[in-house]
């Protein structure tokens, strides 16, 4: 089965989708892995930020959730290599209420990658990223349960902290009833300007406080990262050679080298 990682943190706007799309773009190509990137968030954004038009993002997360769509129907191509994707639509908004009587429900996503395994298999996918949604509702909890690890982005700002206990607190309960060997790969900081002091802060309590969890690799604030999503590109194929660029390329080679470290521990 491919390893499930989701890209998490309840605030928004601190580069999740922007991190799950580099991520995934990043294995895709540099690595040459076949990559399934789901897309949990009912703004739909990871889907716009790799090309897919909100028109097609019909048999979307939405249906495969409820049982409309199989598996395969809902996997759609995007224009880079090795790299499909789960699109999701404002539909998936709805999905809590809907569930709201269902015991199981945070097992959904869960299950339904477990019963599906067939079909994934025929694609051989080696990762599944999952870009979660702004908040700690239903929809993250599914993710949570699904998930091998987590990757999550870290704004370098003032109120960053806090919320990252919070998102721990929830981890911690999570591995405590839902998913035990759920785990955080790595912390990445975001929008990182090093000439701002506060950033240089938010760095070393984040340091301090996680150690090694904090990925060496930062992502600069970047205008050619917020350009990219409006041509529906990764920006590590919208300007290879950009700051963004290099950094997220950089990331995505540690996250690698964390991957092949702990196979060797575990083996
Ligand atoms: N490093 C960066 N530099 C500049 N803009 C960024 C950077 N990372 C993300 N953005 C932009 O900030 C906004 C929020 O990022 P996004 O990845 O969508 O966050 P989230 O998914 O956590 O809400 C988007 O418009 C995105 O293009
Ligand atoms: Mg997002």
């Amino acid at each position: 089965m491919p390893r499930i990682i989701s890209v998490i943190n309840q605030k928004g706007g601190v580069g999740k989708t922007t991190t799950a799309i580099n991520l995934a773009a990043g294995l895709a190509i540099k690595n040459w892995l076949n990559v399934l990137l789901i897309d949990l968030d009912p703004q739909g954004n990871a889907s716009t930020g790799v090309g897919i038009d909100p028109s097609q993002r019909d048999k979307s997360i939405y249906d495969l959730l409820i049982g409309k769509n199989s598996f395969s129907e809902s996997i759609k191509k995007t224009k880079i290599n090795n790299l499909k994707i789960i699109t999701a639509n404002p539909e998936l908004s709805g999905l809590e209420t809907e569930l709201a009587n269902d015991s199981q429900k945070a097992f959904l996503l869960k299950n339904l990658i477990g019963d599906s395994f067939q079909e994934i298999e025929k694609e051989n996918f080696s990762y599944i990223i999952i870009d979660c949604p702004p908040s700690l509702s239903l929809l993250t909890i599914m993710s949570l349960v699904a998930s091998n690890t987590l990757v999550v982005p870290l704004q370098a700002e003032f109120f960053a902290l806090e919320g990252l206990s919070q998102l721990v607190k929830t981890i911690e309960r999570i591995k405590i009833n839902l998913n035990k060997d759920l785990d955080i790969h790595g912390i990445l900081l975001t929008m990182f300007d090093k000439r701002n002091k506060l950033c240089g802060e938010v760095e070393k309590e984040a340091r301090n406080f996680f150690g090694q969890k904090v990925y060496n690799s930062n992502i600069p604030r970047n205008v050619r990262i917020s350009e990219a999503p409006s041509f529906g590109l990764p920006v590590i194929l919208y300007d290879k050679y950009c700051a963004g660029a290099l950094a997220y390329n950089e990331f995505v080679e540690e996250f690698i080298t964390r991957e092949t470290s702990k196979e060797k521990k575990v083996a």
